[in-house]
């Protein structure tokens, strides 16, 4: 199935057009069946802990259990909270080291014995989400949805198109690490108020729509539940949305990466 010869959107009413997803975190393995006509979930989501220590090893037989768990045999999407490029993870910012250099798609693909597995960014997943089914869904142009939580994660879509894994998190902003000074932790970690957090996540802000001049900025991540406390004392200069899809969002991506081509080789369709 590809992104032509598919309508993501058609009226309601519409069989369900499933898909599988999973998100993992530090904390939980999440997976899910998506309406793709709709981007809701089909029943209940399944989480699992991250086991501890989370090498790529444990992270896949927990990943096979949330799969088994569903009796889903088809293609699936993943998502892993780094740089994942032809399936292979490049990063570990707040992961075990020892995934750099995993061919994450091919061992997940062996532990499933061969069902196609699609691997993308964590934050990746949450943006395409988002810009279909959330916040972003009427908006046309560049949108860019960053995540606050341990670190900062981005995705940049435009017009329903990926340019995946952008790490806006890791730019440089004022001397120091994007997420570093903005991130959900850090405002936590210093016992700072919505304020004082808000100055920080400004200059990130504006550092990023310098670089490209986003049409929408997304804001994700747990503390965008409370984005009335914070999202209006924000001063930069294009509009700030929150998320709207919660804890579904990395789910429901997978998924659609899984099912479109959502990079940018090809345009995803909108009709
Ligand atoms: C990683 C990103 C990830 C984000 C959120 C960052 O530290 O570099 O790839 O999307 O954390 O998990």
């Amino acid at each position: 199935m590809t992104a032509t010869d598919s309508p993501v959107t058609p009226a309601d009413g519409a069989p369900a057009r499933r898909a599988f997803g999973i998100d993992i975190g530090g904390s939980g393995v999440k997976g899910g069946i998506v309406d793709l006509n709709t981007g809701r979930l089909i029943g209940d989501r399944y989480k699992l802990p991250t086991p501890q220590p989370a090498t790529p090893d444990a992270v896949t037989e927990t990943v096979a259990a949330v799969v088994r768990e569903f009796g889903w045999t088809g293609r699936l999407g993943v998502t892993y909270p780094g740089v994942v490029t032809g399936g292979v993870v490049r990063t570990a910012a707040n992961v075990d080291d020892s995934w750099i250099g995993t061919d994450v798609r091919t061992v997940i693909e062996r532990r499933l014995d061969g069902q196609p597995v699609t691997v993308l960014n964590d934050a990746d997943a949450a943006g395409l989400a988002e810009e279909r089914y959330g916040a972003g869904r009427d908006q046309d142009g560049v949108v860019v949805l960053l995540t606050f939580g341990t670190g900062i994660g981005s995705a940049v879509i435009h017009n329903g198109v990926l340019l995946p894994n952008t790490e806006f998190g890791h730019v440089e902003v004022d001397g120091m690490e994007a997420e570093h000074r903005a991130a959900s932790s850090v405002k936590e970690r210093n016992d700072w108020s919505y304020k004082r957090w808000t100055v920080e996540v400004t200059k990130v802000l504006i550092a990023v729509e310098n670089a490209i001049w986003p049409d929408l900025f997304i804001v994700g991540g747990g503390i965008s539940r409370k984005a009335e406390k914070w999202v209006p004392l924000l001063k930069n200069r294009t509009p700030v949305v929150p998320a709207e899809l919660r804890n579904s969002a990395g789910i429901v991506g997978a998924a659609m990466a899984a099912e479109f081509d959502v990079t940018a080789t090809a345009p995803a369709s909108r009709s």
